[in-house]
């Protein structure tokens, strides 16, 4: 089936606010609904390529194709789950924002880089894990995407964050990027009954429309613990309360970012008796207990 590819980066100048763990588990939630996905980890400390299982490798990134001594093919590593695959970090990435600086094609380096594979029609998805800052990556980043996912937390000044992330947005549409669009923006690490959670919730939304994703990612201890196993919760513990928000998160991201004939109307009732979608690792524990899974029928055929 003919498929477009759509690239969102994962940003936000904040660190902390659930980035990572969005870019790992949206894109791992994607990938057991088959929709192929390109991760790139654009943040030295690495935390996407670690929280896929791993290791961080010298010369695989993407700063060997930016310094021109590599092709983008060369550091696209594929993970242990079908449809997942990464260009990890590394240290290296770090001297980037100084090293290429002055380069006259900076803001455009990334957005180039990405250009064969974009073309090639190989992924429905490239994400980007943007690190926590507006410099030069960031930027870069921000001008080689389609859109910008914004997680951010529910709390004391969230508004502030997302005003300031908005308005490079706007700068970039003004600038390198025109067709860049703010793709949304998701609430991490809920706390759900917190009286503050729910006024920042209610403004937010108020402010930005129908910007800001129904799902709410509630905080959960699997979500913390499954970076240092190397596994994505969704596949980790994929009935836990974490990774079935990112499930109906990337749902939701799906039917609003469709790369090929997506049809909402086929979205999963929470009610049918549907089984288990998502890939499961080895170490998944069994919860006889909790409710059925939502699922649908495009459930690849090697789980
Ligand atoms: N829903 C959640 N529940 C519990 N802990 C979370 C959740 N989301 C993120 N965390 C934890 O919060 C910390 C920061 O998250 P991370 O995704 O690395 O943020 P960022 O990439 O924005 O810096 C990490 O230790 C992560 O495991
Ligand atoms: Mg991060």
């Amino acid at each position: 089936m003919a498929k477009t590819t759509k690239t969102i980066a994962i940003a936000n100048q904040k660190g902390g606010v659930g980035k990572t763990t969005t870019v790992v588990n949206l894109a791992a939630a994607l990938s057991a609904r088959r929709r192929t996905v390109l991760v790139v980890d654009l943040d030295p400390q690495a935390h996407a390529t670690l929280g896929f299982g791993l290791e961080k490798q010298d010369g695989i990134s993407l700063y060997p194709v930016l310094a021109g001594v590599k092709e983008i093919a060369d550091v696209i590593q594929p993970t242990k789950w079908p449809n997942l695959n990464v260009i990890p970090s590394e240290v290296d990435l770090a001297g980037a924002e100084i090293e290429f600086g002055a380069r006259p094609d900076r803001l455009t380096m990334i957005k180039d880089a990405l250009k064969p594979v974009k073309e090639s029609g190989a992924f429905d998805y490239i994400i980007l894990d943007c690190p926590p800052s507006l410099g030069l990556v960031m930027t870069s980043a921000l001008a080689a995407t389609d859109s910008v996912l914004i997680p951010t937390q529910a709390e004391y000044l969230a508004m502030d964050g997302l005003a300031l992330i908005t308005s490079s947005i706007e700068k970039l549409r003004a600038g390198v990027n025109p067709s860049i669009e703010l793709n949304g923006i998701v609430f991490t690490m809920v706390n759900s009954v917190a009286r503050l959670t729910q006024d920042v919730v209610a403004e937010v939304r108020e402010h930005f429309g129908d910007k800001v994703y129904e799902t709410m990612i509630p905080r959960n201890v699997r979500v913390s613990e499954a970076p240092s196993m190397g596994v994505p919760v969704v596949f980790l513990d994929s009935r836990s309360k974490g990774a079935e928000a990112y499930k109906a998160f990337a749902w939701e991201f799906m039917a609003k970012n469709p790369t090929r004939g997506f049809m909402p109307e086929s979205a999963p009732q929470e009610s049918a008796p549907q089984e288990e979608v998502a890939a499961v690792s080895e170490e998944a524990p069994v919860q006889e207990s909790e409710p059925a899974v939502v699922a649908e029928a495009e459930t690849p055929s090697s789980l």
